[in-house]
């Protein structure tokens, strides 16, 4: 049977082949740990992910390669740096949209005093920006929240949340989970203070990669969250202060890393945008191709129809057919794979007004074909259609 792969929104997959041999070629030629040894191949492999550091500063538009911690995903990152930075009294506020990456560490800190609160998102998941500032209150420190939303594709202001963040003097955290390498991220033009990533999604590197960059104010804010060797100042017992091994204890993924950077090389040749380009033309083709089904009262697509402010993730609600069993369907008789259920987004389906149902959702990627969105359409129709 063919398979058609259409759940890049959880991780990316094929990824470039030139991912795959730089995991490679580091397991089989280089191998050795960095900050440890101080022999030839443990230089080699520092410089290769300092320069992992440098792409990524010049990516976002970071402050400096120093200021990137690597992580083993963007889950790692928000429970680092929010764990770290807001203590008992603080408030933040996040988007009516969020995963529970964001979610689930603010309920463990409301516990230990940390309130938050969510600006409300349209029907469409896009931000009430006029929502937010009537928020802030005097022990309002941040606002976080995610760049694209994992469920519907939805973008977020970024740029002018970040504008009123800095003239309200609050701290911009952004989760760019869904966006990072597909949809620019500059974090002097959207005043973000800290950036998290992933590296697994449209970074298009391997699982176990993440990370943040932190602007320069926001080192001495945020309490390591993990502590232990980092091969500097092994005469001392305290945590370093400096950059980056205030954040980076223990050995890191480098096998993985050497494939982000690998990734991150990719993007580089083909040039930002070109991959957006291609998946919100497949994105604006499905859904065109799901109006007509939409129009028989057969399902519901939640989110912005058009293929403005979106990226390539789109959510469809069936109208008489259980969601699991339409994405079972779709995979145990053509090959699809899709993800179905809530996406580890309870919030953002309550915007959405898909919760408790939840979605079959459809992402798409570099490598997404015009030939797998039909496929897709007509494999809908026919379950939807009971043929
Ligand atoms: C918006 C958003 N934030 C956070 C995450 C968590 O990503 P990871 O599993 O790589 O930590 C995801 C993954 O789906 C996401 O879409």
């Amino acid at each position: 049977m063919r398979t058609c792969y259409l759940d890049n929104g959880s991780t990316s997959f094929p990824k470039p082949k030139a991912v795959a041999d730089a995991v490679y070629e580091y397991m089989t030629g280089v191998g050795a740990n960095i900050g440890r040894g101080g022999y030839e191949s443990a230089y080699s492999a520092a410089e290769m992910v300092f320069e992992a550091r440098q792409l990524l500063t010049e990516l976002f538009n970071g402050p400096d390669c120093k200021n990137v911690i690597f992580t083993k995903n963007i889950t790692e990152s928000l429970n680092v740096v929010l764990k770290g930075l807001l203590k008992p009294g603080d408030r933040i506020l996040v988007s009516s949209m969020e995963h529970n990456a964001m979610m689930r560490p603010l309920v463990q800190l409301m516990a230990k005093g940390v309130e938050f609160d969510r600006i409300p998102c349209r029907e469409d998941g896009s931000l009430i920006l006029e929502e937010l500032e009537p928020l802030i209150k005097p022990n309002t420190k941040a606002v976080a929240m995610l760049h694209a939303s994992n469920v519907c594709g939805t973008v977020m202001p970024a740029e002018e949340v970040g504008r009123i963040c800095k003239e309200k003097g609050l701290f911009f955290i952004l989760d760019a989970a869904q966006t990072a390498g597909l949809i620019p991220v500059d974090m002097e033009a959207q005043n973000i203070d800290v950036l998290c990533f992933t590296g697994h999604k449209s970074l298009l590197g391997p699982q176990g990669t993440g990370g943040f960059i932190l602007k320069e104010h926001m080192i001495p804010l945020i309490d390591p969250l993990l502590s232990g060797g980092t091969g500097s100042i092994s005469d001392s017992e305290e945590v370093p202060s400096f950059m980056p091994d205030r954040f980076e204890p223990g050995t890191m993924n480098l096998p993985g890393i050497m494939g982000l950077r690998a990734a991150l090389l990719w993007h580089k040749e083909q040039g930002m945008g070109t991959v957006l380009g291609h998946e919100l033309d497949l994105t604006e083709a499905f859904i065109k191709g799901l109006e007509p089904l939409e129009k028989e009262g057969l399902l519901r697509i939640a989110g912005i129809k058009g293929r403005e402010g979106r990226v390539g993730v789109v959510s469809v609600l069936p109208a008489k057919t259980d969601p699991a069993e339409l994405a079972f369907r779709l995979d145990s008789e053509y090959g699809i794979m899709t993800r179905v259920g809530l996406h580890c987004a309870p919030s953002a389906h309550k915007t959405l007004g898909t919760f408790p149902a939840g979605t079959v959702r459809f992402s798409f990627g570099y490598s997404t074909s015009e030939d797998d969105i039909e496929y897709a359409l007509k494999a809908i129709g026919e379950i939807l259609h009971g043929d």
